[in-house]
């Protein structure tokens, strides 16, 4: 819009007119003049329409959320009305003309409020209402932010970002996976994927050495505060490094967050404190623990990695009910186990006490974080299959391309995921990780806005190859 002047930068057009676009935030009459506050992305300000201004008629009909072009003089407030450390806290826009842009109806809550109290459901069918409140407009914009200072901090480190595919095959990360048919080839499936793990290892015998990604994973699993079905990763991947390598870089960027972003807070500990496995649940019986000293304050971040992970464990019957008692892998089969527990897994002995070279860290009690070294010798890997149950020509089927790729020249590597989400839910001090996503999903993994999942139609159906059954 020609000429339109960012409602934050008002107090530089004292004096003169200006033009401003915006939602109707309150409207409040007082006698014979309309008062009512505008908004943009970049902040309030009041508006006043003086009796006999020319915009009185038009004043009189406004609602809340109607799109307003305004145009008006900027004038600073008398002294006994400028509320002091407030944005345009001391100037009005006195109104000389309104263009209505579009109106809107009543909302069904109100908008200049925090949401945080309204039902959950409401708030995600208007999704795009509560987006413009002050607090989610605030969680959208440190999320970006945060993913911005991350891209130019890891491109600086060298990194680069390389996008992997969406549609994949099936992979053994852990959750059930979400798939999608295939038109092309009836009765064939591809999955999305739950992280970009094999294609990252991937990138490293293709010779990146340094990747990140800002991926969306999706996994099939029971939604909760922390967990969606689609979520969002910071991942990344290194060549030719060692465990400390991976979790020095991520240490400094998780503090390079903080302090640029969120100065206002305070890391607990620095270096980030760092527990075994064993201790972390002998001493706070669970591996991710919350070492905060004081947890009613906000502003404390308790960082810390926990390490040597048992690389196996037996399944138990909720897990999976026909594969009891067989071997399963705690966090990632591509992981590498501990330089001394190598021989036992070439040997498939004490496969209990196989330690591995997995990191997570942990914030306030969640695990926001979690990466390995990586197992880049092709029998090594094959031995975890095998102890995980596969037949060879399962391995083959499902692994070949990895063993191939590490028959052809891969250098040795780790990498980390972090779940960003989390990170922005703590560091936002909000409640749940659906208050930093822009459209999340319910509990049922529902997206109430635009009314997804939904039955497809019989043509698309027969399209697929795909009958349903009833
Ligand atoms: P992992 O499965 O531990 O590792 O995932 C990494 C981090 O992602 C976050 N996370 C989630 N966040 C929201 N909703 C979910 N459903 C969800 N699931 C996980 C957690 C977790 O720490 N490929 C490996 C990483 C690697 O080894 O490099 C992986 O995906 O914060």
């Amino acid at each position: 819009m020609k000429n339109r002047v960012y409602i934050k930068d008002l107090k530089d057009h004292v004096g003169q007119e200006a033009i401003i676009a915006g939602w109707v935030d309150v409207r409040r009459d007082q006698g014979k003049m309309v008062f009512f506050d505008m908004r943009d992305m970049t902040g309030k300000v009041q508006c006043v329409v003086l009796p006999k201004s020319t915009a009185m008629e038009i004043a009189g009909k406004i609602r809340p959320e109607w799109v307003l072009k305004i145009t008006g003089n900027v004038n600073k407030r008398p002294d006994k009305n400028i509320n002091a450390g407030v944005l345009n806290g001391d100037i009005e826009l006195e109104v000389t003309g309104i263009e209505i842009l579009n109106k809107a109806e009543t909302p069904p809550f109100e908008i200049n409020e925090n949401t945080i109290a309204v039902n959950e459901d409401v708030r995600m069918k208007y999704k795009y209402l509560d987006l413009r409140t002050e607090r989610m407009q605030k969680n959208i914009r440190m999320r970006h932010k945060a993913i911005k200072l991350i891209r130019d901090f890891l491109d600086k480190e060298g990194f680069i970002e390389v996008e992997t595919p969406i549609l994949t095959k099936s992979t053994p990360e852990g959750a059930r996976d979400y798939v999608v048919p295939s038109r092309i080839w009836q009765g064939m499936f591809y999955a999305l994927p739950q992280a970009p793990q094999q294609y990252k290892q991937l990138l490293m015998t293709g010779g990146v050495e340094k990747y990140f990604q800002i991926a969306k994973c999706m996994r099939d699993e029971d939604t909760r505060g922390d967990r969606q079905p689609e979520f969002t990763q910071l991942d990344l991947e290194m060549s030719f490094v060692k465990r400390e390598d991976v979790m020095e870089l991520n240490e400094r960027l998780l503090v390079e967050i903080v302090k640029t972003l969120y100065p206002e807070k305070k890391i607990q500990e620095l270096p980030f404190p760092r527990l075994s496995y064993e201790e972390a649940v002998k001493k706070y019986d669970t591996d991710r623990p919350d070492l905060r000293k004081g947890k009613k304050n906000n502003d404390l971040l308790a960082f810390c990695w926990v390490v040597d992970f048992p690389f196996f464990e037996k399944t138990n019957k909720s897990d999976n009910p026909q594969a009891e008692g067989e071997w399963t892998f705690t966090h990632n089969p591509f992981s590498r186990p501990q330089e001394k527990n190598i021989a036992d897994l070439l040997a498939k002995k004490n496969v209990a006490n196989i330690l591995t070279d997995q990191y997570d860290v942990v914030l306030n009690g969640s695990e926001i974080g979690g990466g390995s070294i990586r197992n880049h010798e092709p029998e090594a890997l094959r031995k975890v299959f095998e102890i995980l149950g596969h037949k060879t020509e399962d391995i083959e089927k499902n692994f070949g391309h990895m063993l191939h790729a590490f028959r052809s020249g891969t250098p040795p590597h780790g990498g980390i995921a972090w779940g960003l989400d989390r990170i922005l839910m703590i560091l936002q001090d909000e409640p749940s990780i659906r208050e930093v996503i822009a459209f999340p999903k319910t509990g049922e993994g529902r997206d109430l806005m635009m009314g997804a999942p939904t039955e497809i139609s019989d043509k698309q159906l027969k399209e697929l190859g795909i009958k349903l059954s009833k």
